[in-house]
């Protein structure tokens, strides 16, 4: 009977389907409110690995409700095939299981065939996208050219609609000397829509009812705090609020209807994709890649890897109102000694404790490290706070020092049970907010 918010802290790719998926069998209700088929949660359990990418992560979980809802762009041809490979790792979706807000948007085939025109007409400023449209559907969304959801119930009107934006975008495509669109192509978007329609509901309404019954819901946010269009590193951002506020409007679920948020970061940091990264470290890329790790769960690309940056975790405790950090891949740094945590950056000579704004001045942006003990043991094997070697505990514990949150949940490997709960509470998802007050925060240069 409570509500919380999971967002990524960083860039993306912070462990968040892990935790949600850990986090499931205290909820009731998991909820998608925003991103799209961009996302890729792996989620990895009795050593069955699923990568989810618009379906939330809850879909493993019999007895719990999964909604997508308003505030997502929403890839009909791309989920149907998401349900069937789900479907053939032995997980059904029945309709009940799985609700579609009437409300979300479409994003259809020209949307991808207009991301990679405005990728490459963007030359090497390129954001470095997933190609999986998303910014053209959130585009058409704020020019109000958009499809939803419901629309397309008035087939009558929707596929001459639908006809006529093919033709729109393959001049646009055309004059780009790009691949066009085949306009046969609507015939496996109705196909698509027909197979979904058993879930498309008014999900706000289903949302409200759960709520007054007193289910617990769970909102898994897709992307990372520092990919918001508004609050990341514009314009190497993604289309939509991947932070705690997305939850609301991409649900219409009101703020004081949540109870808290937990933010995900890995114990270092990734990204995918162009834009700048004052941490990046190449060895530490090399490291894991060679290791297998790193790797994206959506698009397969290597992932940039740096030093766990709390100079970004500030900002995202910020903004998100963060109650609790769930810290990842602690087991990544297995090998690294020492390990380093950069606590601010010094720019043009003066200490900086939160990101500026302007990509030049995150480029000249130098980070400024405190150097910690590595441990060099294993701890993929460790189940408990007190089983994890000191010097892990001691890195952990300056994260919360240096950023007063608190970690709750450290993750030591991809399997649903490495996981330890450091304050075993949070496993009921029922522990009264411990938001740490702004005046108990460091003080800012
Ligand atoms: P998400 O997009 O935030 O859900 O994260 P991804 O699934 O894209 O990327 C996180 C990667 O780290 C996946 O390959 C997970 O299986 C893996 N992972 C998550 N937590 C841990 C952990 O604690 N240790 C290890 N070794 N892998 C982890
Ligand atoms: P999850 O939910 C990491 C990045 C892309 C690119 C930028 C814009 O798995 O954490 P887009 O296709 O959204 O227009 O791309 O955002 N990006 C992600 N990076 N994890 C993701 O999702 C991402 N979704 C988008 O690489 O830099
Ligand atoms: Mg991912």
């Amino acid at each position: 009977m409570s509500n919380t918010i999971i967002v990524g802290a960083q860039w993306g790719d912070e462990g968040k389907g892990k935790v949600v998926d850990f986090l499931t069998n205290s909820a009731d209700v998991v909820i998608r409110a925003q991103g799209g088929n961009n996302a890729g949660h792996t989620v990895i359990c009795d050593g069955k690995k699923y990568i989810l990418h618009l379906l939330p992560s809850g879909i493993l979980w019999p007895g719990k409700t999964c909604v997508i809802g308003n505030g997502v762009a929403l890839d009909p041809i791309g989920l149907v095939s998401e349900i069937e490979t789900l479907e053939r790792q032995g997980i059904t979706v029945r309709s009940e299981q799985l609700l579609i807000s009437d409300r979300a948007h479409l994003t259809l085939p020209y949307h991808r065939e207009l991301d990679g025109l405005r990728e490459h007409s963007r030359g090497d400023q390129k954001i470095g996208t997933t190609r999986r449209g998303i910014g053209p559907t959130y585009a058409d969304k704020a020019h109000r050219t958009g499809f939803r959801m419901a629309d397309t119930l008035d087939t009558a009107w929707f596929v001459p609609a639908l006809h006529q934006r093919i033709a729109e975008s393959n001049e646009i495509l055309a004059a780009a000397g790009m691949p066009l669109v085949d306009p046969a192509v609507v015939e496996t978007v109705l196909a698509a829509l027909t197979r979904l329609r058993p879930h498309v509901t008014n999900t706000m309404a289903f949302l409200h009812e759960a709520i007054a019954e007193g289910s617990t819901l769970l909102f898994e946010g897709a992307q990372g705090t520092f990919l918001d269009i508004d609050h990341g590193t514009y314009p190497f951002v993604t289309s939509s609020n991947t932070t705690a506020g997305g939850a609301c409007t991409g649900s219409g679920v009101p703020p004081n209807r949540i109870d808290r948020v937990i933010a995900v970061a890995k114990a270092y940091t990734t990204r995918v994709g162009t834009g700048p990264f004052p941490t990046e470290n190449e060895d530490l890329g090399d490291h894991f890649h060679a290791m297998g790790r790193e790797f994206g769960a959506t698009t397969g690309r290597e992932r940039r890897c740096g030093w766990l940056d709390l100079v970004l975790l500030r900002h995202a405790a910020m903004i998100n109102g963060v109650d609790a950090l769930a810290v990842t891949n602690l087991d990544g740094l297995d090998q690294i000694d020492p390990v380093r945590i950069c606590a601010h950056y010094e720019l043009d000579g003066k200490r900086v404790e939160l990101p500026p704004a302007t990509i030049a001045e995150l480029e000249r942006a130098v980070p400024v490290y405190e150097t910690l003990p590595g441990w060099n043991t294993d701890i993929s094997s460790c189940r408990s706070w007190e089983e994890l070697p000191e010097a892990a505990r001691r890195y952990i514990t300056r994260i919360e020092a240096l950023l007063r949150v608190p970690v709750s949940l450290v993750s030591v490997g991809a399997d649903r049970n490495q996981t330890i709960l450091r304050d075993p509470r949070w496993n009921t998802l029922e522990v009264p907010s411990i938001r740490v007050r702004p005046e108990e925060r460091p003080a800012l240069a």
